[in-house]
Parts: C-alpha cells; structure tokens; sequence
C-alpha cells in the first residue's frame, strides 16, 4: 500500500513524543491528507504549495472576527472563562486586514530597516561575547538561560526603550500569553493567558505614559511621535503594536538559537563544516530556520469559500498553515527534505517566516541574532557537547527551555 492509499490519520499534537519530534506524523499527514479538517474544528494545510498560497491570498483575513467559532469547543471554552466579559480584540498588524494592516505596518516598519537592523550588528556581538565568555569560564552551562534566551529579549527592550527593571515580570506573562497559540489549549492556561495579557497592556500602557514624559531615541518614541503626528496611529493600536513587538521579538528567535546549536550538536558533520567554514553561519541559519520551524503554524480566516486539493473550505474557516511540515514537504525540497545541509542551495525557499503582507516584519533582526550566537557558539567551541536538553512542552513556539552544554 502506497502512504496515500492508507486511511487518512488525524492531526493529533497530543500524540507521545509529538513535542520532541514532530517531523514523522507531520509527514504523515502530508502523505495522507494534506488539506486537513482536524478534530479541534480547523483545516491544516500540510504541503508547500498550499500553504504558500493560502498565505499570499490577500482575500483570505487574519481577523478572529471573522472567524466562524459556532459549535466549536474553542469558543465554548472562551465563553465559559470570559463567563460574561468581553474580549478586546487585539489591532496588532498580525490580527488585522487592510486598510488598517497597510496602515500601521508603515508606520512599525520604519524602525526594521536593513540598515537600521545592520547597525545593531556590533552591539549583538558583544552580548553574545559576554554570555559565552561567562559560559567558557564555567565549562559550559544552559545555553538557553546563558544566551538563546536573554539576547532576543534585551536586544527587544533595548530597541524599544523599554525599563529593564521589570523583565521578570514580563517574561512571565509573555509565557502565559503565547500559551494561546497552540491548537489545544485548557481551562487554566486559558485564564492564565488572559489575565497575563490584561496585566501586560496595562503595563505597556504605563510605560507609554512615561516615555511621553521622557522621549530617547528608541522605537517606542518613534511609534508616538507617528501616533500623535496626524493621529494615524490610537493610543490601543499603539499599544498592541508594542505588546506585540515585545513579545514576538523573542517567544520565537529563543527557539532559533536554541533549537539550532542543538541540531547542529545532533548532526556533528554539519557542525564541523560550520565550525571550518564561519562565512557559512548565515546560511546555516537559513537551512537551521527551514529545519526546526520556530514558528510551526500560522493561520488564515477564509472569507468565502475555497478550494484546496480535492477539498472545499466554507467561509469563516479557521485555516491553519503548518510552516514546519510544507519547509519538509519533498515536492519542493527534493528527497533530501528531512537532512539538515547548511550548504542546501534553495534553503532561502523557506516558509518559516510566513509569505506575503503579513511576512515576518523581525525576519532580518532574528537572523542577525541566530548568525551571531549559532555562528560564534560554532566558532568558538568545536567540542562541544550536549549533556541534558529539555522541550518546552509548546506545539507551536515549539522549542527548548534547557540546553545544557558542556564546552
Ligand atoms: C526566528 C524568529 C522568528 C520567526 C520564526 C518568526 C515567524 C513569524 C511568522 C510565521 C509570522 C506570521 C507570518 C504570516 O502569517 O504570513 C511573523 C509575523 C511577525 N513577526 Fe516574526 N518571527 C520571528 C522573529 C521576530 C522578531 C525578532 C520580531 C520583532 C522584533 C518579529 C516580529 C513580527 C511581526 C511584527 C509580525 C507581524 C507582521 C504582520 O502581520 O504584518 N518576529 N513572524
């Protein structure tokens, strides 16, 4: 028997060992039923074309508001935790439509260009210096809580302007937040998601207000002085743009870095070949980013019906885009789409950072970060060597909370 011809599988994230290595049922599915309806009422979509395509349509929304929940036990879970309360929806450039979407973008991407991203480059470097420095002189230690982790968050905050005495904090209620993200999620992490964000606004809101006292010269002042220039951007708007700068700024680059330099540790030749050749980091991190998915989904709200292979998907469709199984989908890559090759010449064809309008606006700073840490990690420590590494137990900020290394 063919693997189309076996019985279609279901998605099922919650299957043992799912976390640790996603790779074989995602290919499963490809193999099995590539336009997915899942038992959680969503569509996946598996292969690359499809998902390609389903993120480049510009009829397609981002907005959970035209999303049709009725009957499903997502919204029945929200309705029993919100028990009354309304839900503001987010107007971060990641859940809303055009004209808005065009909009806002502009004014937020102002601070990502490649030069201003380029001149962060010196700064990086000595961040990633420091914490290795640390690590050397102790023989190793948990490169997640030594450098995957802290980098992305202060290069954020420091790019900002945010105040760096409330980090704990902050981080704590960006864990409880990016909980949502998975497909499946319970009562308690539900309630905890919510309450993390309700605090997490009104602490940006607070720091907005200070910062409108004391301007620096940092993206958070550039964002309200766009704001108050012309009134194009409300004070809310303002706000869950930056909740969600702060907060995709480093859920995702953590698990680059860490999920990389593990990889890369699993596959000694390849880090042999990196540790030979340093020019080589930053297409190891291309070929690192369509390896491991960071991100592993991203989604679509279908306004009006449509089509996928053999499939028809009703209007208002909650469609989910799997990153990490089309970046492995050997229609594109060839049959080598399950090897990690830091030399695989069409690596760039990843989908890790999504495609189209909503294309990942931190894609150049997260590949700066990971070439700076992957890379000098490589350069610096040829015998390194993994002694314990843990899973952070997320299906779609799929990464790890512990890599302890022995240098
Ligand atoms: C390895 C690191 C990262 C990965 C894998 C990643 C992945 C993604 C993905 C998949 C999307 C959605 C694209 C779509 O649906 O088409 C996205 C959007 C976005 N990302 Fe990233 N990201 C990373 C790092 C960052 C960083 C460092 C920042 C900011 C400092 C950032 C800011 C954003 C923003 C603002 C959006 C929304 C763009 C829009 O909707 O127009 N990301 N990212």
């Amino acid at each position: 028997m063919t693997a189309a011809e076996q019985q279609p599988l279901f998605y099922n994230p919650l299957e043992p060992g799912y976390v640790e290595d996603p790779f074989p049922h995602l290919a499963e599915m490809r193999a099995t039923d590539p336009v997915h309806h899942s038992l959680i009422q969503r569509w996946i979509l598996f292969g690359y074309d499809d998902v390609f395509r389903l993120l480049r349509d510009p009829s397609l929304s981002v907005s959970d508001e035209n999303a049709d929940w009725e009957g499903s036990e997502r919204a029945a879970l929200f309705e029993k935790v919100l028990d009354g309360r309304q839900l503001e929806a987010s107007t971060s450039i990641l859940n809303v439509d055009p004209p808005d979407h065009t909009r806002l973008r502009k004014l937020v991407s102002k601070a990502f260009t490649p030069r201003t991203i380029e001149e962060l480059r010196p700064s990086i470097q000595t961040m990633v210096d420091d914490a290795l420095d640390a690590m050397a002189a102790a023989g190793g230690g948990d490169l997640v809580a030594e450098l995957a982790f802290p980098l992305p968050f202060d290069v954020i905050t420091e790019m900002l302007g945010m105040p760096s005495a409330d980090t704990e904090r902050i981080r704590d209620w960006s864990e409880a937040l990016v909980k949502t993200l998975d497909p499946i999620i319970t009562e308690e992490e539900l309630e905890a998601s919510l309450l993390a964000d309700a605090n997490m606004r009104d602490h940006i809101d607070h720091v907005i207000e200070w910062k409108r006292d004391n301007p620096g010269d940092d993206l958070l002042t550039a964002m309200i002085e766009a704001e108050d220039d012309g009134d194009r951007m409300s004070p809310r708007e303002l706000r869950d743009q930056v909740q969600l700068l702060f907060v995709a700024g480093h859920e995702t680059t953590v698990n680059l870095i860490g999920t990389g330099v593990y990889e890369l540790l699993r596959h000694p030749d390849q880090y042999a070949k990196l540790h030979a050749d340093p020019t080589l980091a930053p297409a190891a991190v291309e070929e690192l980013l369509r390896y491991t998915a960071p991100v592993q989904f991203s989604r679509r709200i279908a306004t009006a019906d449509i089509s996928f292979g053999d499939k028809d998907i009703p209007s208002g469709s909650f469609v989910m885009a799997c990153l990490a199984s089309a970046n492995r989908d050997v229609e594109k890559f060839g049959p080598t789409a399950d090897q990690l090759d830091i030399s695989r010449p069409d690596a760039g064809q990843l989908l890790s950072f999504g495609s189209g309008a909503h294309y990942c606006l931190g894609a150049s700073l997260a590949k700066l970060e990971a070439e700076l840490a992957i890379g000098t990690v490589a350069a610096r420590f040829p015998k390194a060597r993994v002694v314990d590494a843990h899973w952070n137990g997320r299906i779609n900020l799929r990464g790890l909370d512990r890599l302890v290394l022995e240098l």
